[in-house]
């Protein structure tokens, strides 16, 4: 694979970086992740907007302004052939003597890779995956992409050790998201997620699955779901650039609904791989 360093492109076993890097010491920096499906970034304007958003609310001046972080990304794709991919790019306050507070100047360190997106397995859309809640332990910004992870790290890991793929963050009794995603709900026929709030990170898939299911004329309501709803609920999904729409049918060892990935779910999932493959890729119904 080849990546993106601070203006050049290389090996990315060959890429380096100083251990001054503000991104190393203090997690000063911010990312994105973008899909990418037969070599075209999926909803790159909304992703290179949330960059922006993250960039300007840790006070950091865009290194790549205008159209060079679209320059830059199709250079990379074109010396990373494939079709599903996974675009990383992170920015962070670049290199100086450590000190909490900003340094006078630094030049901005920027890092792209590309990866293959894994596609869910195809037992999935019959057996669903399992989450786990877990207090949530972040801060106060989870609406910034911020590089700083160790609560989402950890609460991963946790739901990886208790053999599930994603760990559901509650705080105060209400849902948040997932250590990696956002969350959405079903009940009723309703489809429900979280509000934009600092609590969350604006997810693009969710924004654009909420586009989706109302243009079909389903009913979704953005608004506080009690710890209570979640686990009452018909169908729970995850949904994330890499892992697009993930039904959950177990949550904490119970069944979600009936255990099985429901039919909601599969006309979210139907409408999202219509959309992104509308650029002339077909979508095959059994992953
Ligand atoms: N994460 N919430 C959190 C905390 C996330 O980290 C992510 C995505 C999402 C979903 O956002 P989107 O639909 O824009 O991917 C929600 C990426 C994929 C990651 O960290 O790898």
């Amino acid at each position: 694979m080849i990546a993106y360093l601070n203006g050049g492109y290389m090996p990315l076993e060959t890429a380096r970086i100083s251990p001054l890097d503000r991104g190393f010491l203090f997690g000063d920096g911010v990312y994105e992740v973008i899909p990418s499906y037969g070599g075209v970034p999926f909803l790159l304007d909304a992703h290179l907007d949330r960059l922006g958003r993250s960039l300007a609310a840790i006070r950091l001046a865009d290194p790549l302004p205008g159209a060079a972080w679209r320059q830059m990304l199709g250079r990379l794709l074109e010396k990373n052939p494939g079709d599903d991919r996974s675009i990383y790019v992170q920015v962070t306050r670049g290199t100086a003597p450590r000190d909490h507070a900003f340094p006078a100047s630094t030049l901005a360190t920027v890092f792209a890779m590309v990866s293959p997106i894994t596609p869910p397995g195809s037992a999935l859309p019959e057996t669903g995956v399992a989450a786990v809640t877990l207090p949530d332990q972040r801060w106060g910004r989870c609406d910034i992409k911020s590089v700083a992870l160790l609560a989402n790290v950890l609460a991963r890991q946790q739901a990886v050790d208790d053999g599930a793929v994603e760990a559901i963050l509650l705080r105060d009794g209400f849902l948040t998201e997932g250590a990696a995603s956002n969350v959405f709900v079903v009940a009723n026929g309703v489809v429900r997620t979280p509000p934009l709030t600092p609590a969350i990170l604006p997810g693009i898939t969710r924004a654009l699955l909420l586009d989706l299911l109302r243009a079909k004329g389903r009913v979704c309501r953005e608004e506080p779901i009690l710890e209570a709803e979640l686990r009452a609920a018909d169908e729970i999904w995850l949904t994330s650039s890499t892992r697009e729409v993930l039904p959950v049918t177990q949550l904490d060892r119970q069944p979600v609904g009936h255990g099985r990935p429901g039919p909601m779910w599969r006309e979210a999932r139907d409408l999202y791989r219509k959309t992104h493959s509308g650029a002339g890729m077909e979508s095959s119904d059994d992953q």
